[in-house]
């Protein structure tokens, strides 16, 4: 192996390799997910409103329901029974990350 890649090889283990860092990168891409899909309707930071007032704020839906049942909700298509919303079908890592940025939004 070269010199190079292995200098590539050990800053991913720096920023991927702990738990922490790997959250906060899920959260991050869950935030860029509800930005692009959701955030028409919902409320998707811990401040903001939602444009949709009878769309759950993303901040609050931890107090409605579990966030663990709601991950595998979305994986057996909650988005196709509510007739407001998109028909958006997450895979389970998209569905992960959007647990996991609502997980670090509650209030
Ligand atoms: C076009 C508007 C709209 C968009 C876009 C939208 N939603 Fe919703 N959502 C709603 C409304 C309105 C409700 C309240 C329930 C209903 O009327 O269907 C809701 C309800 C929910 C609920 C609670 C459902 C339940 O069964 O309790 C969750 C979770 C949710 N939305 C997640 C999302 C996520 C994640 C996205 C983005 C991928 C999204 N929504 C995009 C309008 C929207």
């Amino acid at each position: 192996m070269k010199t190079k890649e292995l200098a590539v090889c050990a800053a991913l283990a720096l920023t991927c390799g702990s738990a922490i860092a790997g959250d906060a990168e899920s959260a991050f891409r869950g935030k860029r997910i509800a930005e692009a899909n959701c955030a028409e309707c919902h409320a998707i930071a811990r401040s903001d409103a939602g444009a949709n007032p009878r769309a759950p704020a993303f901040g609050d839906l931890g107090k409605l329901r579990s966030l663990e049942t709601l991950r595998q909700e979305m994986l057996g298509g909650l988005f196709l029974r509510h007739a407001v919303m998109p028909d958006f079908e997450p895979d389970a890592t998209q569905a992960d990350d959007i647990v996991t940025y609502m997980e670090s939004i509650q209030e």
